[in-house]
């Protein structure tokens, strides 16, 4: 049975106002066209469906109970819930790997939502592996700012969860999200840009929710490390794994930046948006009691504080898609996996033994949606064109340097660099 790996579908249901409505169309889209590889792919035989997390935005669908939510989704995506319980019904398999903006799906409730809503679907909590084929998961827990104390146990919203849900949710305006990993000058401009005069008020409420994260930052006390146990073993049991080598996944995962007060202050950048609102608030002061030299000075010494404590750079550029490719290459040998599949990074990566099939929703080709096929003991990216019409499958080859392929160790053979990666490369770019 073949095996499809669709990544971070972030379906919603809210009825963004103006700024998104141009991401709900494209969600749309993405989830009919999902709906008609699933059905092309099945004409043809069973298959399996591994939706390898983020595939709902629950983060930015409200609070209500995650089973409302999670209704209100499929309405507005029947197209891909049906596409997906005739999948179902023809024999094949349906996963949900949980993500960081799904990780709810983790709850009982919104378990036998899935249940009941997609007869014959499942979730699966943390990973998913195909036999010694394929190791799938989100990934977040490789990427400090999304994961959890615990892969079995959710503790806290990850910080970048808990802005989505007080901050982005609340705006309405998704497109933030892809400004995550910047410095606050282009999420300010962007915010002036589209808020206006609204902005000084966002960046308090910025500073309030970082502040109040700050002071509830902590790791789990002893009930909740005894409860992951617990779940750890049900985990292990249930998918006949080793506990010994699972539980060493558990203790090489980073430390998630929501459970330490000083490393979230800083990722937060609020000691730079501290300084900056200070200096603002001085120098205007110093301007309207007619004092410019005051003023003047008051902004060369902020500016000089911060060249000298490096505040201006951006220390979290590309971090996600560096931690996600080297923790792929390491899990594959210490799990003795030929491909090892994240999602999360929302950038697609094939390098023959990490694979990453991008966003299935927010393509960065425009066109082309990426999924990874599983076929015998081989995985790799496949694509297919947008819209209406037959559905038109082409092996997707990426590289976005030759490094990857030459310099990495593979338990398993990587595949040979032809000429073809050569010139789809610099199609790609
Ligand atoms: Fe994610």
């Amino acid at each position: 049975m073949r095996t499809l790996v669709i990544g971070d579908l972030h379906l919603y249901a809210s009825a963004f106002r103006k700024p998104d409505h141009h991401a709900a169309r494209k969600l749309s889209a993405a989830s009919r066209d999902l709906a008609r590889l699933a059905a092309s792919y099945a004409a043809r035989g069973p298959i399996e469906i591994v939706l390898s997390g983020d595939v709902y935005d629950l983060a930015a669908t409200g609070s209500s109970p995650v089973e409302q939510r999670l209704a209100k989704i499929a309405a507005h995506h029947e197209e891909l819930h049906e596409a997906l319980r005739d999948v179902c019904r023809r024999g094949g398999r349906v996963v949900f790997i949980p993500g960081n903006h799904d990780y709810e799906l983790l709850n009982e409730a919104a378990q036998r939502w899935v249940e009941t809503h997609i007869p014959g679907a499942r979730v699966q909590p943390w990973f998913y592996r195909v036999r010694d084929v394929a190791h799938i998961e989100h990934g977040n827990q490789h990427d400090p700012d999304n994961a959890h104390p615990h892969p079995l146990l959710p503790d806290g919203d990850p910080l970048g969860i808990l802005l989505t849900r007080q901050l982005l949710h609340r705006l309405g305006d998704l497109r933030l999200l892809e400004l995550n990993d910047r410095t606050p000058v282009p999420m300010l401009l962007h915010c002036f840009w589209n808020y206006g005069l609204r902005t000084p008020g966002m960046v308090l409420r910025y500073v309030l929710v970082g502040l109040a994260a700050t002071r509830r930052a902590r790791l789990p006390d002893a009930a909740q490390r005894a409860e992951a146990s617990a779940r750890l073993d049900r985990f292990v049991k249930d998918a006949g794994l080793d506990r010994a080598a699972v539980q060493q996944l558990v203790d090489t995962s980073p430390r998630p930046t929501h459970t330490d007060g000083d490393v979230l202050f800083r990722r937060m950048y609020l000691d730079r948006t501290l300084l900056g609102a200070a200096t603002l608030f001085a120098t205007l002061a110093a301007l309207l009691l007619g004092a410019p030299r005051v003023a003047l000075g008051i902004f060369g010494v902020a500016a000089a504080i911060g060249a000298i404590f490096g505040m201006y750079k951006n220390v979290y550029r590309g971090r996600v898609q560096d931690l996600l490719q080297a923790k792929a290459h390491s899990l594959a040998g210490e799990a003795a996996v030929r491909h090892v599949v994240f999602g999360h990074a929302h950038k697609e990566y094939d390098d023959g033994a990490y694979l990453n099939p991008g966003s299935f929703a927010f393509p960065p080709k425009k066109g082309l949606r990426t999924f990874v096929e599983i076929d015998g003991d081989d995985a790799r990216l496949m694509h297919m064109h947008a819209g209406e019409g037959v559905v038109d499958l082409a092996p997707r080859i990426v590289a976005f340097n030759n490094v990857a392929f030459n310099n990495v160790a593979f338990n398993s053979a990587p595949r040979a660099k032809s000429a073809d990666h050569d010139v789809d490369a610099k199609k790609v770019g």
